[in-house]
């Protein structure tokens, strides 16, 4: 095993799903983190000790319980506004998952309620996407262009799995409104470079968003440093709970929206045929929101601090360096993504000539307890882009070892073997 500079067998003991055998005695090799990352015991123990001991509800209970409860969600918003290097708490906004972060700013655009002239949107305005993006960062964009008869327009992507920038200038201009693009492929592992695509924006006077679903868990993000107005990932790929993900907009932006869905907690005062909103976070907040995952997911990000980004970062880096080389070896594999390791993150997706990748998917499993994903990972016109069906996907976290890879490796020596 390669020494990556990270305890991974330390860290492994925190995963206890990792040392579960399958049925049949497999051991469990988990390589499906882009997908969903597993949990350390420091998060199940503290939504548990959250549900047993401190539940009520939050921000409306005016009792011990309802206190305790209201103080861990928000110092969960103090922990992940940390993480993320949020400047104001008050910027960061929970939502059910990532997608439900960008259908929330793809939903402030041409709402008629809203009033700030940044999010008014009709004919002839632009947004623009990529053809790298998950259908969490397509989809609502089309809605809204469907919405409001706004055109929507696309990065390409190269060969080599990168983002096409030669006709920035062509694609971003003063038609566009928003420009919302993927840090990190969830396919390609790419690492989009946001600050041309920022100035370009700034140039033209729009707005930046970034699905960021796939760099949080991966790499160090600060919002800050980004520069851009938009970001939105997910607990569960972050060691913590699904049912929760995360909006971090500029605080005067937030303020500048329209709410998105309305119920409780969400206003200030309502009348019969009028309300009037909470400021932000909560006006983003409507119901009772996700309290004990709130809660997951501050120990999650505080698990992963306490690691250190750098050190995941460089572990990752190592995992993907051993899988390039090791796939490179492989007759028949085609490696869809950057070969290269620079702003490369640790997901690696392939085609093996003539074999369906559900194929590869099933015999991984079946004979060697190797769990991939496999199929178009929720980004199809990407696939179509390479002109494949869909792909194996490899994705690595903090708690992977390059003994896995081996073991992904021999795995696919054996599919060709039976497919020869
Ligand atoms: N869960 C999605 C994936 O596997 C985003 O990439």
């Amino acid at each position: 095993m390669v020494d990556t500079g990270l305890d991974v067998e330390r860290i492994r003991k925190d995963f206890p799903v990792l040392s579960r055998e399958l049925p049949g005695g497999r051991p469990l090799i988990y390589l499906d983190s882009g997908n969903s990352a597993q949990k350390p015991t420091q998060v199940v123990e503290a939504m548990r000790e959250h549900m047993a001991m401190h539940y009520a509800n939050v921000g409306r209970a005016m009792h011990a319980l309802g206190a305790e409860s209201t103080e861990a969600y928000e110092n969960a918003r103090d922990k992940v506004a940390a993480f993320v290097g949020a400047p104001d708490r008050d910027e960061i906004v929970f939502t059910k998952n990532a997608s439900e972060a960008l259908n929330l700013v793809a939903y402030a655009f041409g709402n008629p309620i809203g009033e700030d002239p940044r999010f008014r949107l009709g004919p002839g305005d632009e947004i623009v996407i990529s053809e790298m993006e998950h259908h969490s960062n397509i989809v609502p964009w089309q809605m809204l262009a469907q919405r409001t008869g706004a055109t929507l327009r696309w990065f390409s992507v190269t060969d080599s799995g990168r983002l096409d920038l030669s006709n920035l200038d062509e694609l971003v201009t003063e038609r566009t409104k928003i420009v919302s693009i993927v840090h990190q492929s969830n396919v390609l592992g790419t690492v989009n470079p946001v600050a041309p695509v920022l100035a370009r924006v700034r140039e033209v006077g729009a707005l930046m968003m970034l699905d960021a679903s796939q760099s949080v868990p991966h790499q160090q993000v600060d919002v800050a440093a980004l520069g851009v107005d938009f970001l939105a990932f997910t607990g569960h790929k972050v060691v913590g709970p699904s049912g929760i993900g995360v909006l971090w907009a500029r605080a005067e932006l937030l303020e500048a929206m329209p709410p998105f869905l309305g119920g409780g907690e969400m206003i200030e005062a309502v009348w019969m045929d009028r309300s009037t909103y909470a400021p932000a976070p909560h006006k983003f907040e409507a119901g009772t929101p996700p309290i004990v995952e709130a809660v997951g997911l501050g120990v999650a990000v505080d698990y992963l601090s306490e690691i250190g980004m750098d050190a995941v970062v460089r572990h990752e880096h190592e995992l993907t360096a051993y899988t390039l080389g090791a796939l490179g070896e492989i007759p028949g594999l085609k490696v869809i993504g950057p070969l290269d390791l620079a702003d490369r993150g640790g997901t690696v997706s392939f085609t093996l000539e003539g074999i369906h990748p559900h194929d590869v998917g099933q015999i991984l499993d079946d004979n060697f307890g190797v769990a991939v994903r496999v199929g178009h990972h929720c980004a199809r016109p990407l696939h179509l882009r390479f002109g494949i069906p869909a792909t194996t996907r490899a994705s690595f976290y903090l708690y992977n070892t390059t003994a896995e890879i081996d073991a992904l490796v021999r795995g696919l020596h054996h599919v060709r073997k039976v497919f020869a």
